[in-house]
């Protein structure tokens, strides 16, 4: 049985929260709301959409690009190691990853906790496409976790949301009884050099105490600080604005003439707090 088969046991309906079981083609609920299963083997799970503006409509692959390349480089590894370390050695179930992007950290956590099975949730298609690939225990669905979470309650025992958005009563719905939720979040200083002379989007400070209060019958299990200097060439520094929400706001020539008039290697702030909470 395929893992997203399998996830079948958690999804439900984005529309009216019904069991979602597998159809012709995808997925229906009882209320015949049908979903498409995309022959790369993600399904698409978005909901008609009724709020204000547009959709979410996730990273492009060109984002999706930079952000695998300065993965790849090992920029977040202590990161990843952190968020590892966060998720207790005897978790069994499902884990979701929020807003998980390609499943780079789902994949790593699977590879450490052979007991979890799981499913990255995204916006963006291109995303979850690549996700249902990166590893055998990992299913990618594409959803707006905004609106809300197409898992049914208390479902997982492991929720990650790095570096990503989403509703924190969602994040408590579907936790399981002892359920773990792993928040990675960025200080007001994570790649801060980069803001002299680009105008790049402030991150607002007390995003790690935010987390933390987020879910009020939840027990703090630990609030762990990631912070490093790395030294960067022109391309990777280019790569950290580009992979991030910066990219729907700045104009890539624009940045990549500032960034030419540096000197590399150039030296970057990564400052993140990784929050660590667990249901009763
Ligand atoms: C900065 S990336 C982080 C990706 C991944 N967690 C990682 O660190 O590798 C933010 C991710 O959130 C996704 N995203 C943004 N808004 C979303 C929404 N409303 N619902 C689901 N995913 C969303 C984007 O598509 C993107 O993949
Ligand atoms: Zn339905």
């Amino acid at each position: 049985m395929s893992t997203l088969d399998a996830a079948f046991d958690i999804l439900q309906c984005p529309s009216c929260g019904e069991p979602l079981a597998p159809a012709e083609g995808g997925a229906s609920c009882t209320n015949r709301h049908h979903f498409d299963q995309a022959r790369q083997g993600y399904l698409s799970l978005r909901a008609a959409h009724k709020g204000k503006g547009a959709p979410a409509s996730g990273d492009t692959p060109e984002m999706l690009e930079a952000r695998e390349r300065f993965q790849g480089e090992g920029f977040h590894d202590e990161i990843r190691d952190a968020v590892l370390a966060a998720v207790p050695t005897d978790a069994r179930g499902w884990l979701a990853d929020l807003g998980g992007g390609t499943g780079w950290y789902a994949a790593a956590v699977l590879d450490a906790r052979p007991e979890l099975r799981g499913v990255v949730l995204d916006a963006s298609a291109p995303a979850v496409r690549i996700a249902a690939r990166a590893h055998e225990r990992l299913a990618g669905v594409s959803a707006d976790v905004w609106t809300g979470i197409p898992l049914r309650d208390a479902s997982v025992a492991v929720a990650l949301r790095i570096f990503a958005p989403g509703s924190a009563a969602e994040v408590r719905r579907i936790l399981a009884p002892r359920g773990t939720v792993v928040f990675v979040v960025p200080h007001a200083d994570h790649l801060r050099e980069l803001g002299h002379g680009l105008k790049l989007m402030k991150v607002p400070a007390g995003k790690a105490e935010e987390a933390a209060a987020s879910i009020p019958d939840a027990h703090v299990v630990s609030v762990h600080e990631v912070r490093q200097r790395v030294q960067l060439s022109v391309e990777q520094a280019l790569d950290s604005v580009f992979m991030g929400p910066n990219a729907f706001h700045q104009d890539r020539a624009k940045v990549e003439k500032v960034l030419a008039e540096w000197q590399a290697p150039i030296s970057v702030t990564i400052a993140v707090s990784i929050v660590t909470l667990q249901l009763a």
